[in-house]
């Protein structure tokens, strides 16, 4: 079985009805993005960075894959199947998929803000002040936040440099270490990239644009270029 290795970002899921960050202006769902996910807004407000992933956390509760979540979860049935995501929804998992990095973290765990390595599925969906870990030390959110390190990017790296076919879906192609992974495909792998807009930065290599919304474009993907 061929090896399809998928970058995927808030685009994919837009469609399900959660809202991208950089096409809301700077704003992620009404808050200055520092605010909310960097360790000086942390340290800052805690209980506002609480409070926002816990509305998350419900908001996950009210919305479903879609059809492009879906139609990658089929394609495992063609291709070893590789999703490297940069979302926090677990919108990927819920339609079928298996084999998933989640590269800035997950919505559904905590983990302990004196030991990072130590991770718990959150119960329901409200993460407060006063919620521990057995260590003793506060729960924050399992949330890659600006200027922390990516410790899965390695394992990504792993995945890519094995791609027999690699594709982009819905991301700006922005944010570092993760926009960096098509460095890593080798030159012969034919690279895809669904997303209605451009971005701004050329690829030093032939990329295949599907200049389409999520679900039109994982369909043309299926249809015109795997042929199936
Ligand atoms: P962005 O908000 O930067 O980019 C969203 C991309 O999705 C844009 O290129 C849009 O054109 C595209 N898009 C919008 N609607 C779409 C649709 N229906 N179908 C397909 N594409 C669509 O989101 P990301 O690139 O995922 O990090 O952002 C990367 C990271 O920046 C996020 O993981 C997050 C953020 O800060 C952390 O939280 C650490």
């Amino acid at each position: 079985m061929k090896r399809l290795v998928v970058l995927t970002g808030a685009g994919i899921s837009a469609e399900s009805g959660i809202s991208t960050f950089r096409d809301a202006g700077g704003l992620w769902e009404g808050h200055n993005v520092m605010d909310v996910a960097s360790p000086g807004g942390w340290a800052r407000n805690p209980a506002l960075v609480l409070d926002f992933y816990n509305q998350r956390r419900r908001q996950l509760h009210t919305v479903q894959p879609n059809a492009a979540h879906y139609a990658l979860a089929g394609l495992q049935q063609h291709f070893d199947t590789f999703i490297v995501t940069q979302n926090v929804d677990n919108l990927h998992e819920r339609a079928g998929s298996r084999q998933i990095l989640h590269l800035h973290g997950e919505l559904t765990k905590s983990r302990s803000t004196k030991y990072p390595n130590r991770v718990y599925d959150i119960q329901g969906t409200e993460l407060n002040l006063g919620d521990k870990c057995p260590g003793g030390y506060q729960l924050r959110p399992h949330i890659v936040w600006f200027n922390e390190p990516v410790p899965e990017i390695s394992s990504a790296i792993d995945w890519v440099v094995e791609a027999d076919i690699f594709l982009v879906i819905g991301t700006s192609m922005a944010v570092y270490p993760a926009a960096s992974l098509i460095n890593y495909v080798q030159s012969e792998v034919p690279v895809y990239y669904i997303d209605p807009n451009i971005p701004e930065t050329p690829f030093n290599r032939p990329v295949i644009h599907i200049r389409k919304k999520a679900v039109e474009g994982m369909n043309l993907f299926r249809s015109e270029y795997l042929k199936i």
